[in-house]
């Protein structure tokens, strides 16, 4: 197999850092590594398998020579080097929501959907936190027949990055002092609150955030327009992890016991559901590890063949770098680069 020259650019961000301790974890084979960011944290030490690292500032010449690209930099970052690293031979798997949709990039979860990778002409998208780690749970169900879609997610701040996190901490310190903070991440003060905003509003009165599961679930699943989905998107004063309640009516009858069955065996997914023993996932067991959780399976009383269920997961991790990570060992394996 073909050892690919790697490049991680925003290396030094949440979800770079993440991807960077994922890559080891995964052990993931390479010719070459490099790190890069902006200007502001040029010159920042790296470790990373036991050898010191300088992250550089990300030029276009920075990706000469690079095959493979884990990008998570934000939106107008992975536009402007996009085509340069494409115009060099070299393959992207991008984080930011700025090529997802696009019809000839591939939007992929690794173990759901690994054969659209085959598609791809350079850029690979990774898709939005909270529809990665729902795709998981959702794939093996899709023998029963998707008809009807509900979701409501109550989303970690890490989730919008390290400024996020530390407002969570710093407006929940003022708040016990009694002190005055000025929110600047969060319209609302996130702190002891409940925020049913996350990303912009859109014309139809759903969010952008809400508009991501929506889409991005269709294009993954392969599911088209028939299929109704519905999507609540509510921020919460956590630091890592995701929940989702999740509300599905399938064509086919199925119970909970089949579900439960199917999920335990399921890649990447988790089932703890015990309710009699108080046992069901929290964001607290999910967080730093790979799992997507799943539990309080049960059947939905508002739907003819409808299933509930609860299922969370490290959205840094599933929502991020771990399938950024997975998807590039994919691409290695493939020899799609
Ligand atoms: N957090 C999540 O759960 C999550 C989930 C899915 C997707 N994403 C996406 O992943 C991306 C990064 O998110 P994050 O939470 O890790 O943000 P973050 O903590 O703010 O980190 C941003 C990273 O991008 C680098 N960067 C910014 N502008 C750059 C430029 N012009 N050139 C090169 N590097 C640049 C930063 O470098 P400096 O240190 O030099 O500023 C830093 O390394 C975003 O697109 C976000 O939407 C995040």
């Amino acid at each position: 197999m073909r050892k690919p020259r790697i490049a991680i650019l925003g290396a030094t961000g949440v979800v770079g850092r993440e991807i960077t301790k994922i890559t080891e974890e995964l052990g993931i084979e390479y010719e070459d590594i490099k790190f890069l960011s902006s200007a502001r944290s040029a010159g920042t030490k790296i470790e990373f398998k036991g050898r010191e690292y300088v992250v550089e500032e990300a030029v276009p010449e920075s990706f000469d020579g690079i095959n493979i690209v884990m990008a998570s930099a934000g939106g107008s970052t992975s536009q402007k080097f996009a085509p340069e690293i494409v115009k060099r031979g070299g393959v992207i798997i991008d984080n930011s929501s700025a090529f997802r949709m696009d019809k000839d990039v591939p939007l992929v979860i690794a173990g759901v959907n690994d054969e659209d990778l085959r598609k791809h002409k350079g850029i690979i998208a990774n898709p939005n936190c909270s529809t990665s780690q729902l795709m998981l749970v959702l794939e093996p169900l899709k023998r029963f027949g998707i008809k009807r879609l509900i979701v409501s997610t109550y989303q970690a701040v890490s989730g919008a990055g390290l400024a996020a996190i530390n407002e969570l901490r710093d407006d929940t310190k003022a708040n016990l002092e009694g002190k005055h903070f000025e929110n600047k991440c969060f319209k609302k003060p996130i702190s002891f609150n409940v925020i049913p905003q996350i990303d912009v509003f859109c014309d139809n009165g759903y969010t952008k955030e809400e508009m991501k599961v929506v889409n991005e679930t269709r294009k993954i699943l392969h599911l088209d327009e028939s299929v109704k989905i519905s999507c609540t998107a509510v921020r919460v004063p956590v630091f890592n992890g995701h929940s989702e309640a999740v509300d599905i009516e399938f064509e086919k009858a199925v119970t909970p016991d089949e579900v439960r069955r199917i999920l335990a065996d399921s890649f990447g997914v988790s089932v703890i559901d015990n309710p009699e023993n108080y046992e069901y996932p929290t964001t607290r067991d999910a967080s730093g590890v790979n799992p997507v959780f799943a539990g309080r399976i049960r059947k939905n009383l508002a739907f003819e063949n409808g299933i509930s269920l609860w299922c969370v997961a490290d959205n840094l991790r599933i929502g991020a770098a771990l399938n950024t990570v997975r998807i590039c060992k994919k691409v290695i394996e493939m020899e799609l680069f």
